[in-house]
């Protein structure tokens, strides 16, 4: 791997903290990165670099997945690693942000590679690219790259505004789009499934899949960032990124090369062949959901409207459901429902296949086949077959299963940020996708912002709101596993 600097915007902040530092360490313990490289935080304090190297020590005792036994490690960790302050309108700061990096970069014997990892609130993107380009920290004899957080905007426009900013400083090669689902181990397995698998490879298609389930549903509420979540709610928040990015990797075709290009050209097929949702086609095919106060063990938890920092009257989207017709001859007449939620009964992201019946009556009591892929926070695969009992000769449903929880798996952003370093983008969101990703939300977005489309209430703790079990039932299927 090229000798490289880090630049890491919102140094101080919490992703840096539980995610970026652990991640960067974990590669260092493993030998992943380069023998010489500099890491180079930022925040808007004043901070010593001891001060600032301690932090990040404490966050990698905290949150890292191994620690190496030797302290020394760490030690030598902490030497590539400096901080600088800065304030991302201030144009002063970008220069001696400068001074500092080619300072590092003659004392590392460091070419002139420089990652800029924007870590931060995305009102800054534009005026941190435009700064890094400006102040000549973009100006490299090496290759340089971005990596930013989403969200990717709000809607298709500011997106479109957003990327044509973006462009002035970085050309698309150079962005790095994270979706953290695109981290998820079991998210980059479904391509190996998918497609090493003569056996799935066949039956991949609409002669014989009934119909595909992709779940995200989350305990945790609102948490601390109502001031966010209540302009964004679940479509920007989990359903345009990563619930979309989960069924391109479920429905693409497979690549003749596993190469970018390849995948992304598949993936992008997906959306493109994604049927549009007329206006009045919207209600019938999304359900918009609210928590309310609890059920059972969550009798005592608020509603999403008493949370704090909440408006009363808020008509923000807690949960989404909806169904999806790819119009292409492998998936014409499958439709895909794609549900997430917060507040929900239980923490899983999964994906459910339901095979056909048999076309056989005489084993009409059996139950349809399932292809199971757990995502989080299992991981593990199962094929839920018809079997007969040998105790008594009923048929019953068994299940063949994988499970990797014991594996030592890599966190995502290691997985990541380890993509980043070596330039391979292909878990990244590229700006294709992003784009035909919000043309297909933008209408439903402007449904709920025009109020056109029911709020479902659903209490906490529960699986949403009845209207989409009602959904599939009109189809005749139900949402499978649901506890
Ligand atoms: C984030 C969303 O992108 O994903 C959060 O902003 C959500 O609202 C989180 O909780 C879920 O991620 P995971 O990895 O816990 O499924």
């Amino acid at each position: 791997m090229d000798k490289m600097t880090f630049v890491l915007f919102g140094g101080t902040g919490d992703l840096a903290k539980r995610k970026i530092y652990p991640a960067l360490y974990n590669l260092f313990i493993e030998g992943k990165l380069p023998e010489s490289f500099s890491i180079i935080g930022l925040g808007r304090g004043q901070m010593t670099d001891e001060d600032f190297k301690e932090r990040v020590k404490n966050s990698i005792h905290t949150f890292s997945r191994r620690m190496s036994k030797n302290d020394s490690t760490m030690e030598r960790f902490l030497t590539f690693i400096r901080y600088s302050k800065l304030d991302a309108a201030n144009k002063e700061d970008f220069h001696s942000l400068l001074k500092l990096v080619q300072d590092r970069e003659k004392e590392l014997n460091i070419p002139e590679n420089r990652l800029f990892y924007l870590s931060v609130s995305p009102t800054f993107f534009e005026t941190i690219a435009m700064n890094v380009k400006n102040s000549g920290l973009g100006t490299t004899k090496g290759w340089k790259r971005l990596i930013i957080e989403k969200p990717f905007g709000r809607d298709l426009e500011s997106a479109r505004s957003l990327n044509q900013n973006l462009s002035n400083a970085f050309a698309e090669e150079e962005i790095y789009r994270i979706d953290h689902y695109l981290g998820k181990p079991m998210v980059r397995n479904l391509e190996t499934l998918e497609f090493a698998n003569p056996v799935l490879q066949a039956l991949w298609n609409n002669k014989f899949i009934a119909n595909v389930q992709i779940t995200a549903s989350e305990t945790v509420g609102v948490e601390q960032r109502a001031g966010y979540y209540d302009q964004a709610g679940a479509l920007r928040d989990m359903f345009q990124n990563h619930m979309l990015q989960i069924l391109m990797m479920t429905a693409m075709h497979a690549p003749k090369q596993t190469g970018e290009n390849e995948i992304r050209a598949e993936k992008r097929k997906v959306l493109e062949s994604l049927r549009p949702l007329e206006k009045n086609e919207i209600e019938k095919n999304v359900i918009r959901g609210q928590y309310d106060s609890g059920i059972g063990e969550n009798e005592n938890v608020p509603g999403y409207r008493d949370e704090p920092g909440v408006s009363e009257d808020s008509l923000t989207d807690t949960f989404i459901a909806a169904r999806l017709q790819i119009d292409n001859p492998d998936w014409t007449g499958v439709p895909f429902y794609i549900r997430t939620g917060k507040k929900m009964k239980e923490k899983s992201t999964r994906i459910v296949v339901e095979f056909k019946a048999n076309e056989n009556e005489i084993y009409s009591d059996e139950d349809p086949n399932l292809l199971v892929i757990e995502i989080n926070p299992n991981e593990s695969v199962s094929l839920i077959l018809n079997s007969k009992n040998p105790a008594n000769g009923k048929m019953e449903s068994i299940n063949v299963d994988y499970a990797s929880e014991k594996l030592d798996v890599p966190d995502g952003y290691e997985l990541l940020i380890y993509d980043a370093l070596r330039g391979d983008s292909r878990f990244f969101s590229h700006w294709d996708e992003v784009e035909l990703a919000w043309e297909w939300v933008q209408p439903i977005l402007e449904a709920f912002e025009e109020n056109r489309i029911p709020l479902h209430k659903y209490a906490a703790g529960s699986n949403g709101p009845d209207a989409a079990n009602l959904m599939l039932e009109e189809d005749g299927f139900k949402w499978w596993l649901d506890k």
